[in-house]
């Protein structure tokens, strides 16, 4: 059992869904929106004032009146993540009023701009207990979604417990004129799913003294068995036996040893079947081909796409979504050492192609590999693989923008539906000229070709040769978006983001949905 159990610690603030503002509440946040852009009516007018976005019975006449006037002297514009605050009107059973700008009237509409708000004010109000909040009349879930992943902090390993006083909120009413039953379900979708963004994101932020393939296991285990999913897990030995030379391959170079954990969410055998693949390296040093010092600290985020997939699946179980999803997800430290594998090296992957090894820092394909061979198994409809995977990635697309390969129609579609989650990952080819750059001398590929253009596509096509004909298929490239080195934007703090839990969510509810 693990040595650790602060993994299963509160998240975020509580959520709650009020006609009115709770006794406790300290903190009234209004959204407040612009005047149409630019290129809106008429330039003759005089600037309009923003519009505050407000929940019937919450505001008198005189206290709407009283905020108007303060927003004037303020200047507030009510442009996207603007925050004002002021003491609040004497009827209005609040210390402070806060208003965050929701942008132009259009901005409204899209969920993602409402999250993105409600995390910008949720990061504002650290050392505030409790707040309310009108956000939810914008867009409830997408308000509730933002303030949860806004006022996420990861505090485990800071030894002075005092900072706990500016603690960000630990409760956020979201006001709604009716607390309908439709306004519970969308609010408690909106809770789970930002709490396993959350999970995500604190399996990303444990370091790796703390994290490694055993002890990853041993949480996934835990929380999985908890969300009712079956579990398996492959320790080394089992590996071994069964021929998973990707995954003991790059392993084997730390005396911390590989892991291969299985995860099943049954909806019957109705349902639509989707594996999900993520990479699970606790801590990539590059191995033997061994990565230069500067900001190799941040590659305790290479299990980022393990943390999205174990995340997503234990989300299926808590939401009972009507289509079956099986997670493979390998676990390794890459590590140099005398029993590390070498550059030169020829490892068979699970299903017997050999590659040979040319750089020892392309370890996340083979481990991948291993894995996607074992998920066909299961005959899948559809497999989506997730990892931070290549350097490239963020040359192409910058650090926020995953980048999605694969068959043509279901990478499509998974771009289509990630854009509607504000992840974003965005369409990107396997041209197949770039498969001559995979032959090797010795074996049946290399694992590194000889040059770097196109780095990000030839990860894909490596991937592409062991993806079962007839499966379709989304590869999900998130090196950037799954650790956020700048600072804090939007609802997302500095390190893990959870990316992409809420593009696979959207995939298989999409699925579930329409088959
Ligand atoms: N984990 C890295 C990719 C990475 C880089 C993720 C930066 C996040 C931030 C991966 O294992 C790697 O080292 N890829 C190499 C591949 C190359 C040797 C073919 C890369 O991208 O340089
Ligand atoms: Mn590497
Ligand atoms: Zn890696």
């Amino acid at each position: 059992m693990s040595k650790n159990d602060s993994f299963d610690r509160v998240r975020g603030p509580e959520l709650h869904l009020s006609s009115t503002i709770d006794a406790d509440d300290t903190v009234l946040v209004l959204g407040l929106i612009g005047p149409e852009s630019a290129d809106g009516p008429s330039p003759s007018d005089a600037p309009a004032e923003p519009t505050l976005v407000t929940v019937d019975g919450i505001l008198d006449d005189a206290a709407a009146e009283q905020i108007s006037a303060s927003l004037k002297v303020l200047g507030a514009t009510g442009k996207h993540g603007e925050v004002h605050r002021f003491p609040a009107p004497a009827s209005v059973p609040v210390d402070l009023i806060v208003t965050i700008g929701l942008g132009a009237p259009a901005d409204v509409d899209d969920a993602d701009k409402v999250r993105q708000a409600a995390g910008i004010v949720a990061r504002s109000l650290d050392g505030l207990d409790s707040v309310a909040t009108t956000l939810s009349d914008a867009n409830l879930d997408a308000a509730a979604e933002g303030f949860f992943l806004g006022a996420y902090r990861f505090e485990e390993f800071r030894s002075d417990k005092s900072r706990a006083k500016k603690a960000p909120p630990s409760s956020v009413t979201l006001l709604v004129e009716e607390r309908t039953r439709e306004a519970k379900a969308e609010l408690s979708h909106a809770a789970a799913v930002a709490d396993c963004v959350a999970l995500a994101r604190d399996f990303v932020n444990t370091p790796p003294s703390h994290l490694y393939p055993e002890e990853f296991a041993d949480r996934a285990r835990v929380l999985a068995g908890a969300a009712g999913l079956k579990v398996e897990i492959l320790d080394d030995a089992e590996l071994a036996r069964s021929g998973y030379g990707g995954i003991i391959g790059v392993g084997k170079g730390s005396s911390r040893l590989p892991r291969l954990v299985r995860l099943t969410h049954n909806a019957g055998k109705d349902a639509k079947t989707v594996a999900l693949v993520g990479k699970g390296i606790t801590f990539d040093t590059g191995g033997i081909s061994l990565k230069p010092p500067a900001g190799m600290e941040n590659m305790t985020s290479d299990m980022g796409g393990a943390a999205a997939v174990i995340a997503s699946t234990i989300l299926a179980a808590r939401l009972g979504l009507d289509v079956n999803v099986i997670a493979t997800v390998p676990m390794a430290e890459n590590m140099p050492s005398d029993t590390a594998q070498r550059p030169g090296d020829v490892l068979t992957q699970y299903g017997g192609i050999t590659v040979e090894v040319i750089n020892t820092d392309a370890e996340g394909r083979l481990i991948l590999a291993d894995a996607i061979v074992r998920a066909g198994e299961d005959n899948p409809d559809y497999l989506i693989d997730t990892a931070t995977l290549t350097g490239a990635q963020m040359v192409a697309l910058g650090t926020r923008t995953p980048g999605v390969m694969g068959t043509d129609e279901f990478r499509d579609r998974v771009a289509r539906l990630s854009a509607g989650t504000g992840e974003n990952a965005w369409p990107m080819p396997l041209p197949t000229e770039l498969r001559a750059e995979l032959n090797s001398r010795v074996a049946d590929l290399v694992n590194a070709g000889a040059q770097r253009w196109g780095g990000m596509l030839l990860a894909g096509v490596f991937l592409k040769e062991f993806v079962p004909e007839g499966v379709q298929w989304a590869h999900i490239d998130i090196a950037g978006p799954a650790f956020n080195t700048g600072g804090a934007w939007g609802y997302n703090p500095k390190g893990g983001t959870g990316v992409p839990v809420r593009t696979i969510l959207a995939v298989l509810e999409d699925i579930a949905a329409n088959g």
